[in-house]
């Protein structure tokens, strides 16, 4: 069954482009992983299905109802984390935990019984009663989720949740994540960092340029390349004839695919092959046609070559790019004053 439906949804600031037609489906009790570098789309796409921004067209359906049409209906079933929280520093967290639960209407009995149980989950007790202005940013981050959880929603939305984290807050996050999961909440998380999608989530989606440009389980998405990842250089490959006849030998094996000429470290051609039976194939061959492989090296197929194998460019790649673009801006800025 599925919990969530996000249908063509398009959505522009200005002239900024920033939903293409995404269309997301979240089957309920997964642990869904929405990967793509900063600025592809995430945070707009979370924030439009937790109705805290409306978009230009397309449709939002939380467990068969409407969400632009009912915004109230659907807030109670979910607990949203955002990306960057202001949170009032006087406070201290425990105070700030009764506050949340005033804004959903929480019986006070059912209130502190469910923030007892936060603390105790997240390991909040030596802290709670300091004022939440002296927290580090892994705390912050735990109060922000025992916000979220607080009202026991069906739907759990978090946007980036361990970005800028310590490796002790990262790892607690995700064991309650898969806590969370294992006792049948369905969980929605953003991320730009594959390790962490690919550790938690059983579902997941690739998001870029606001689109969704891949989806599966990430076992799955990474099988689908074959199970192995191939680096290749031949002695002669410093020939650039040669090495043209190498890759068109390796292009006529079977099993092999995807087969990149790579320039930036001297010459070697990175490919992907489907079982070992090709790779031995592709050893006899290269032999018999009097070529000696200076190195070979395999492995695993990662998100990142899924990606890659999408859009052309590496996740780094991507995020270089955006970062670069920032620093131009900003370089722009300050030339012009
Ligand atoms: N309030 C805004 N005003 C203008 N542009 C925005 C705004 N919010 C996001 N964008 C732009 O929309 C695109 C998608 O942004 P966002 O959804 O925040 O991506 P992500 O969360 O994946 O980093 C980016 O190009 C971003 O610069
Ligand atoms: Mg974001």
């Amino acid at each position: 069954m599925l919990l969530v439906e996000l249908h063509n949804l398009e959505k522009s600031y200005g002239s900024v482009l920033a939903l293409r037609k995404l269309t997301l489906e979240i089957p309920k009790g997964t642990l869904f992983g929405l990967l793509g570098p900063n600025g592809s789309g995430k945070s707009t796409t979370l924030r439009i299905l937790c109705t805290l921004l409306e978009p230009d067209s397309g449709t939002v359906t939380v467990a068969g109802e409407n969400v632009l049409k009912n915004p109230r209906n659907i807030r109670s079933k979910i607990g949203f984390v955002a990306q960057e929280v202001a949170i009032d520093k006087i406070l201290t967290g425990r105070e700030l935990l009764q506050l949340h639960g005033d804004l959903y209407h929480l019986r006070r009995n059912y209130r502190d019984k469910r923030i007892l149980e936060m603390i105790d989950r997240l390991d909040m007790a030596e802290w709670i009663d300091r004022r939440s202005g002296t927290y580090s940013g892994g705390m912050k981050r735990r109060l922000d989720l025992a916000a979220g959880l607080l009202h026991e929603p069906e739907l759990l939305v978090l946007d980036e949740p361990t970005v800028g984290l310590d490796i002790e807050s990262r790892s607690k996050v995700w064991s309650l994540l898969r806590e969370l999961h294992t006792e049948g909440t369905t969980i929605l998380l953003s991320s730009h960092y594959l390790e962490e999608v690919d550790a938690l989530s059983d579902q997941m989606a690739i998001i870029d340029s606001g689109k969704v440009i891949a989806q599966g389980s990430p076992s799955e998405l990474k099988k689908e390349l074959g199970n192995n990842r191939v680096t290749l250089k031949v002695r002669e490959f410093s020939n650039q004839v040669e090495g043209e006849k190498v890759r068109q030998l390796i292009l006529g094996i079977r099993g092999v695919h995807d087969v990149v000429v790579n320039t930036s470290q001297g010459f070697s051609l990175n490919f992907f092959a489907d079982d070992s039976d090709s790779l031995s194939k592709m050893r006899s061959d290269l032999n018999e046609a009097g070529f000696g492989i200076f190195s070979l090296s395999e492995s695993r197929p990662s998100l990142d070559d899924v990606y890659l194998k999408a859009t052309g460019k590496t996740l780094m790649d991507a995020e270089l790019e955006v970062s670069s673009k920032r620093d131009f801006k900003k370089e722009a800025k300050q030339s012009m004053r």
